[in-house]
């Protein structure tokens, strides 16, 4: 064993001039110092994407809807156009209670948008006498709407019992 010792000592202090404990150190450092950096990184198989999990809130009526604008902080902000519920909760910038855009919260807004209009009788569904360009405005909206939030249900007249 002494001279397997011995001989080892020779080899290393021959090829890295080193006492064999000064090169044993360095290696420890080494293998330590190689184990923090690894830890510092994620590995590919670490890396679990998380899936975003979107509401589903189905079908609502206006009256239901009324109750997502925002003054119950435990719920969503919801905001509806053409009759589709879009989750707004990223924008309470705009739409959260005292906001520029609070009276669309809770609100199916598509007459208002299609008018470019704020007042109270507007905001609301109907878009019986729009005309081409306002309509065309409203698309816009909804193509707006579509593209930056997450559709979770739509407006019904009342609930179907199933
Ligand atoms: C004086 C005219 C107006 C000005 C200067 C104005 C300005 C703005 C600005 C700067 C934004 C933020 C845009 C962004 O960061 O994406 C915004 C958003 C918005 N505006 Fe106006 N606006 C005006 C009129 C209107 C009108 C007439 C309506 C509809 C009746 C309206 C509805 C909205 C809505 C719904 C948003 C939020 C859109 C979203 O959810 O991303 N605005 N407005």
């Amino acid at each position: 064993m002494a001279t397997v010792w011995a001989t080892t000592t020779e080899i290393i202090f021959e090829y890295t001039g080193l006492s064999a404990t000064a090169f044993f150190t360095i290696l420890a450092m080494m293998l330590v110092t190689y184990k923090v950096v690894c830890s510092m990184f994620l590995s590919p198989d670490d890396f679990v994407p998380v899936k975003k999990q979107s509401l589903n809130l189905g079908d609502m009526t206006e009256e239901e809807l009324r109750a997502y604008n925002g003054s119950d902080s435990e719920k969503p902000l919801l905001m509806a156009i053409r009759g589709q519920i879009y989750d707004v909760s990223t924008s309470k910038m705009f739409y959260g209670p005292g906001s520029s855009y609070a009276m669309f919260a809770g609100r199916d807004a598509s007459r208002a948008l299609a008018l470019l209009s704020f007042k109270p009788e507007d905001i609301n569904g109907n878009l019986e006498g729009l005309g081409d360009a306002e309509l065309q405005i409203l698309l816009d909206w909804e193509c707006k709407f579509m593209e930056k939030y997450d559709r979770v249900g739509q407006l019904v007249l009342k609930k179907t019992l199933t």
